[in-house]
């Protein structure tokens, strides 16, 4: 057998594989204290959040079902996503709350579905729909490297 690797395509090769230059995405005054933004370079979505610990920029889809997390609502370090009620903390990348769906936490526990209060219970669909909701897994936040230079917010972001 031959032992050296197949030859791939330049244009394919992994996101995160090549060096991350850091990028100006926006100014410190474009992003308040408490406000949120999306940023796109190529097919890369960006989140940046300005927190009370500090400014962090996150892909902007989140963890559960890939819904832009620019859309939703920033509370201190919390993030809730517009679906499925989802909420997550951008300090530790981990949920606060898991969505409403249920299905498996970034560590592969299962938890059941919820409903809001004051709301029917969801019946779980039957069959495959079930079973794909069951084996979601709510993975946790990836990070970008950020940060200040003049007032720019420059973000680490691997090269296309
Ligand atoms: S896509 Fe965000 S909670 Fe489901």
């Amino acid at each position: 057998m031959d032992p050296r690797p197949a030859p791939v395509r330049p244009d394919l090769v992994a996101p995160g594989t090549t060096p991350a230059l850091f990028d100006a995405v926006l100014t410190v005054a474009e992003l308040p204290e408490g406000s949120m933004r999306r940023v796109t370079r190529g097919d890369l979505d960006i989140l940046l959040a300005h927190t009370p610990d500090g400014i962090v920029a996150v892909d902007d889809r989140c963890p559960h079902m890939s819904a832009p997390l620019s859309l939703g609502t920033l509370d201190g370090c919390v993030v809730a996503c517009p679906l499925h009620e989802g909420v997550f903390d951008l300090r530790s990348g981990e949920p606060v709350r898991m969505p409403t769906t249920g299905g498996l936490d970034p560590d592969g526990r299962y938890r059941p579905t919820w409903s809001p209060a004051g709301k029917a219970p969801k019946v779980d669909p039957p069959g495959l729909k079930a079973e794909a909701r069951r084996l979601t897994r709510v993975r946790r936040f990836r990070y970008y490297p950020v940060r200040v230079v003049d007032g720019r917010i420059e973000v680490a972001l691997p090269e296309r």
